[in-house]
């Protein structure tokens, strides 16, 4: 294995609750993808039994080349699109596999379903709002937009309400206040 790889690995693992993936049958969708393989890495390392299921239309045998053979690693090239059985019970999914880049949307138009919030938020809104909320009086600092990064993003969901029926269901303000709340709890503050 790579040594950067391997300092990653050690990195993350020592932030990392053991007991919630030790011994469990975890699934990687899109477990031989960029972030994917590296989370078989960390789950592999953390004696989980992993299951990567990856169709290969991005990602790359080679990323888990490493971890094949492996007692708790078992690799299944399947598309997710269509229903799978598997011999073992399941206790957590994580969801990696999708077309993730501009280019890939473009190869594959028909697949890809935007979800996202439809309402607009500058950068300074969301700042300001984060510090409201947190009762903070951090200065707004303001800095040059770095090359090619996009000044405004607003997801069309037109494709998910009308084939999944979905739309967001927690507002950003509420959405932050639940994420506040759960980082008081964690840093015990
Ligand atoms: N890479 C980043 O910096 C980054 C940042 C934020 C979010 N994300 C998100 O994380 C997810 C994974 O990103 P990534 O960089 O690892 O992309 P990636 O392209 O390397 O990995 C996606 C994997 O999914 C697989 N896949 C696609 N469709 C599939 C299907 N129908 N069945 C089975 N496998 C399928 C591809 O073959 C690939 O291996 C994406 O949703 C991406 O938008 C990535």
């Amino acid at each position: 294995m790579d040594e950067i790889v391997r300092q990653g690995i050690e990195e993350i693992t020592s932030n990392f609750d053991l007991e919630v993936v030790e011994g469990k049958n975890i699934l990687v969708t899109g477990g031989a993808g960029f972030l994917g393989s590296w989370i078989c890495d960390v789950l592999v390392e953390n004696k989980a039994n992993v299951i990567s299921v990856d169709n290969l239309s991005s990602g790359q045998k080679g990323n888990i080349s490493h971890l094949l053979g492996k007692k708790n690693f078992k690799f299944m090239e399947l598309d997710i699109t269509q229903p799978i059985l598997f011999d073992e019970k399941i206790d957590l999914v994580m969801h990696l596999a999708s077309r993730a880049s501009p280019f890939e949307f473009e190869r594959a138009k028909e697949e890809v379903v935007n979800i996202g919030s439809e309402k607009e938020v500058t950068i300074l809104e969301l700042a300001k709002l984060v510090n409201e909320l947190t009762n903070s009086s951090s200065e707004v600092e303001f800095h040059p937009l770095p090359k090619d990064d996009p000044p405004r993003r607003k997801t069309d969901i037109s494709k998910a309400k009308n084939l999944l029926d979905w739309k967001p269901k927690v507002s950003l303000e509420e959405g932050l206040r639940r994420m506040i709340e759960w980082f008081k709890r964690k840093l015990e503050l």
